[in-house]
């Protein structure tokens, strides 16, 4: 399936600039309730990994959506996004007035795994303001989007004690939403990679959320492989011995992956794309590096997907995106909530849907 943004409902301009957005607000405003295209916002987007599964699931579906409200401040994922959604994403969310942002459905987050680590400690996390997690409480404090979906990276839930994530779920609740969480591992859902990611969804009515099931079937990492490499992609014939002389892969194809002390693994499937890697994080049958389209593929992101910027900042986007299966997986129970609670299914919640779309092939 073609991700594009064509298939979202686009009824105003859609922009990174806030101005121009605030048409739309007013827009959502007089449509209250009558509406039936899903809203959503795309804050710390990178180069879109929620917006392609929300695109996806939606376009399956045939759900009216949009995307009203962008945010990314990276120049070179500003750009990705912009070649592939048509928009760049407004800049710093710590420079928006969260008022002033569009009214939305479903807010999606994937924020900045900032130094966790020793925060909970401080005084300050009880008081989150300084780390960007307060900017999407201000969001959703200030828009009360009927849902929303925050992605983070697994240890947020262990360290310190487990103490800054109670503080997270503790202010998220105290918004009056209903938290649901869940870390799931991007290899369940048909990627070749080992991503375990902590999922948090919220909803604004007290409601039986249903993860997706897991017991989907693995994807060979022959399917994201490129049969024809250029050159350069190989390690040179010294590099290739020393690694050869280290380590006996016990399956082809396979990722090697050397960790900080030098020490090489080998799996069927690749370890977690991570955005700041050194080049030789992970190689394919320990001889070469994985290109910028192989990296893309493993996050779920389709061939057409445009790539507008240097190999190292591909590495960094993929590196830092959502892995799109998982997500679309999650939205695939998400939705019929959504749309429940907006009144679409007789307006009545208790008529939430807990059977799950079949996944888009
Ligand atoms: C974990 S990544 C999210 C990736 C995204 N979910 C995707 O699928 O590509 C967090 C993103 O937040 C962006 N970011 C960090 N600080 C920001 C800020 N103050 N305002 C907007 N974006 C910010 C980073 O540049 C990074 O791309």
């Amino acid at each position: 399936m073609d991700f594009k943004t064509a298939k979202e409902n686009k009824t105003g301009p859609v922009s990174g600039t806030i101005e121009p957005q605030i048409s739309l607000q007013d827009q959502r405003s007089d449509d209250e309730g009558g509406s039936n295209v899903i809203r959503f916002a795309d804050i710390f987007a990178g180069i879109g990994g929620f917006r392609i599964a929300m695109n996806n699931v939606c376009a399956e579906n045939n759900i009216p959506h949009q995307c009203v409200f962008s945010c990314e401040i990276d120049k070179y994922a500003q750009r990705t996004y912009q070649a592939n959604f048509n928009e760049v994403p407004t800049a710093d969310v710590t420079k928006v007035s969260p008022q002033d942002i569009p009214d939305h459905d479903i807010l999606f987050a994937g924020f900045p795994c900032q130094p966790f680590s020793g925060i909970g400690k401080q005084k300050g996390f009880s008081d989150p303001r300084g780390t960007l997690f307060f900017n999407i409480l201000e969001i959703l404090k200030a828009k009360r989007p009927f849902a929303f979906l925050l992605e983070n990276v697994n240890r947020l839930v262990t360290i310190d004690e487990g103490r800054p994530f109670r503080i997270i779920l503790r202010r998220l609740r105290s918004l009056g939403y209903n938290i649901h969480y869940q870390v799931l591992n991007a290899l369940d859902f048909g990627l070749p990679q080992r991503r375990k990611r902590i999922f948090i969804v919220g909803f604004r009515k007290p409601v039986f959320f249903p993860w997706p099931d897991k017991k989907i079937v693995r994807v060979p990492l022959s399917s994201i492989l490129q049969k024809r490499v250029r050159k350069d992609y190989y390690l040179s014939a010294e590099k290739k011995k020393d690694r050869k002389s280290k380590h006996k892969a016990k399956c082809r194809p396979s990722i090697w992956h050397e960790s900080i002390s030098g020490h090489i693994s080998s799996n069927a499937y690749s370890c977690a794309l991570r955005a700041t890697a050194s080049s030789n994080y992970l190689l394919v049958n320990g001889v070469r590096r994985l290109i910028p389209r192989e990296m893309l593929r493993l996050q779920g992101f389709p061939d057409s997907f445009r790539i507008v910027v240097s190999d190292n900042q591909v590495k960094k986007q993929a590196g830092n995106a959502i892995p799109i299966n998982v997500v679309q997986a999650i939205l695939e129970s998400v939705i019929p909530i959504v749309r429940a609670g907006l009144g679409e299914i007789n307006g009545d919640i208790a008529n939430v849907p807990t059977q799950s779309y079949s996944l888009a092939a």
